[in-house]
């Protein structure tokens, strides 16, 4: 790390920074903080609609969002207006997409546990496909998928390749609670006990190795493996999941979409697949990513004998990235985002435990301190997703920024909505 001022590369496509201010869709970022208040997340509509539509130019249709990346009704509807399917991992997140306005017919369920309600509720609205999981899944659906009631699916293999990412996010080795095991013969008995179901009609193989990544080779091989196990197949569709990385602090790169696209393609052209395939995906991160920041206000600033700590208004319950997975970020002072950065902080939030730790090592301008705005940047993926109410701590607002205009399209939580619950 370094005092240098924020790379404006970590930032959305339309962030312009000026002296004493920065812009996101035309919108002032200390206009919003004033408006809506702290903490904030911010997503650039233009980022969003940019990498959703070159997924969906790269890939064939079938393509899909990620939403537990980040899911609400209008991320649902933007990503369906840009071509893309919308891939769910649970009832809720499918609930939330129909609910939205985005057809069952572009909605992909996912899930490794499943349950007869879900299943059924899939198959009652007519989603695009189920990705199925596991040997139980399989006798769920024979007793709910008949000449009627029809279902298309893709079954999820283990191609048993290890990922160069977070342990936690690594699902592609055998040792996994994911998919069926290509090396021991369950992905071929389990296609075989799903093309037994009537009714359920098996378009191909899923895979999905892990995610955060920025090595091409996990592809590649998974690539070649799909392509050995289904050579006599006849399928039409093969899905590589998700996985690409981006990069969170200055020094990391990564693949675009289009590179990590191509880089697929092409493994899938080399490993003899034929064109008719249609070649899919579900990237999550790399379309939400880099559209989000987050917004905070600075409450208090304790020197002690070996660091300073920052504390801002918000924390672990908005991003538990850095406690789970120990994920780097940066910060910057919104008032002076283009200043040095020679103050050595460690960010922290409101929470009452010492886990609650924004960024270990954040750098930002000498002057930045208590009542400062500040932004983390590359906070779309898997922030809001995954956010808490850990010490009755209210989810903050989200806020999509395009063409000069903001709106709100999760409003701030409220006490009253943390009680609802209460009987
Ligand atoms: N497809 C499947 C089947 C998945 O399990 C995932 C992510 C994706 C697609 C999207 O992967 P992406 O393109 O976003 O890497 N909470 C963790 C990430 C967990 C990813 C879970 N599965 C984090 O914050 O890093």
């Amino acid at each position: 790390m370094s005092a240098e001022p924020i790379l404006a590369s970590l930032l959305p496509d339309t962030a312009t920074l000026h002296d004493r201010d920065v812009e996101v869709g035309g919108v002032s970022v200390r206009d919003l903080a004033a408006t809506f208040g702290t903490p904030l997340f911010v997503y650039d509509e233009a980022t969003l609609r940019s990498r959703c539509r070159e997924a969906a130019s790269v890939f064939d249709d079938g393509v899909a969002f990620a939403s537990k990346s980040f899911l609400c009704g209008a991320m649902a509807r933007l990503a369906f207006e840009e071509g893309l399917c919308i891939d769910v991992a649970t009832g809720g997140e499918l609930d939330i997409v129909l609910r939205s306005g985005v057809p069952a017919s572009r909605v992909i369920l996912h899930g490794n546990n499943k349950s007869h309600d879900e299943l059924e509720r899939a198959i009652a609205v007519g989603v695009h496909r189920v990705v199925v999981d596991n040997f139980e899944e399989i006798e769920r659906l024979r007793s709910l998928v008949g000449p009627d009631s029809p279902l298309d699916c893709l079954v999820r293999v283990t191609p048993g390749v290890e990922a160069h990412t977070h342990e936690y996010v690594r699902t592609g080795q055998e040792d996994t609670k994911f998919g069926f095991s290509v090396a021991s013969g369950d992905a071929r008995r389990a296609l075989s006990n799903v093309r037994e179901v009537p009714g359920l009609t098996l378009h191909g193989v899923h895979a999905h190795i892990g995610s955060q990544i920025f090595d091409i080779d996990g592809f590649r091989a998974t690539m070649q493996i799909l392509a050995d196990f289904t050579r006599d197949d006849d399928f039409d569709e093969l899905c590589l999941g998700g996985g690409l990385g981006v990069p969170y602090v200055a020094g990391e790169s990564a693949l675009s979409l289009t590179e990590w696209g191509d880089a697929i393609r092409d493994a899938a052209r080399q490993a003899g697949l034929g064109a008719n395939l249609r070649l899919l995906a579900e990237p999550g991160r790399a379309i939400v990513a880099q559209a989000g920041i987050t917004l905070y206000r600075v409450g208090a600033v304790k020197p002690v004998a070996q660091r300073t700590y920052m504390a801002v208004d918000g924390g672990m319950s908005d991003n538990p990235r850095p406690v789970l997975y120990g994920s780097g970020y940066e910060a910057f002072d919104v008032a002076q985002p283009l200043a040095e950065r020679p103050q050595r902080v460690r960010l922290v939030g409101k929470h009452c435990e010492s886990g609650d730790v924004l960024i270990d090592e954040a750098w930002l301008p000498a002057s930045t301190g208590v009542d400062s705005v500040i932004a983390t940047p590359v906070t779309g993926a898997y922030g809001y997703s995954m956010a808490s109410n850990y010490n009755r701590v209210p989810r903050p607002p989200v806020v999509f920024v395009a063409s000069g205009t903001a709106r709100e399209v999760l409003r701030r939580e409220t006490f009253d909505d943390l009680a609802r619950l209460e009987v």
